[in-house]
């Protein structure tokens, strides 16, 4: 069976991507990576692995449709059928959400609704609660807001700090992404 294709998105260090591209049971082949910032640790983990990559520079555009409508371009090339967010830090717009409606997936480091945005670890370390945890859901137009296909709990413990606290988290995503 053919299996669909995936891109998945990042602008950081990339330990999801490795997760989900050492995963023996993936249902799809992730055929790119795409990342917007120069830097990234993510794309020498993608070049290792022998993914394709396509980073770009968001301010060279004019605009978020400007950047989407290219990314579209580059999506329907390597034939595109699911995108993985993977600590991908900017918000998805109107031009990718409508060309995959339902297809777009992201990891987040709260138990949503709560702590959506940006540092979830760190918001939910200093808030004090006791628990906090690991949510996948379908991307919209909001930050954090679609609906939830899978969520995990993990509990805050006195002794963690936010350095255990965070290292729990991300263990949690890469076994559940
Ligand atoms: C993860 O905690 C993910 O949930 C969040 O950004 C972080 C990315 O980490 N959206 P990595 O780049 O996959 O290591």
């Amino acid at each position: 069976m053919v299996k669909p294709k995936a891109a998945v998105f990042a602008s950081g260090t990339g330990s999801n991507f490795t997760a989900i591209m050492e995963a023996d049971d993936l249902r799809c082949d992730v055929a790119l990576l795409v990342c917007d910032v120069q830097t990234a640790k993510v794309i020498e983990k993608a070049k290792r692995l022998n993914v394709q990559t396509y980073v770009f520079h968001p301010k060279s555009f004019a605009n978020k449709s400007a950047y989407e409508t290219e990314l579209l371009h580059v999506l329907r090339e390597y034939g595109i059928d699911w995108v993985f967010l993977a600590g991908y830090m900017r918000l998805i717009g109107d031009v990718l959400l409508e060309a995959y409606s339902g297809k777009i997936v992201n990891i987040h480091p709260s138990y949503l609704p709560e702590f959506p945005g940006k540092d979830a670890i760190g918001q939910a370390y200093r808030a004090g609660v006791s628990e906090t945890g690991v949510t996948i859901h379908f991307v919209d137009e909001g930050m954090d807001t679609g609906p939830i296909i899978k969520q995990e709990k993990v509990s805050i413990q006195t002794d963690d700090t936010i350095e255990t606290l965070a290292k729990k988290i991300h263990a949690l995503e890469h076994e559940l992404y």
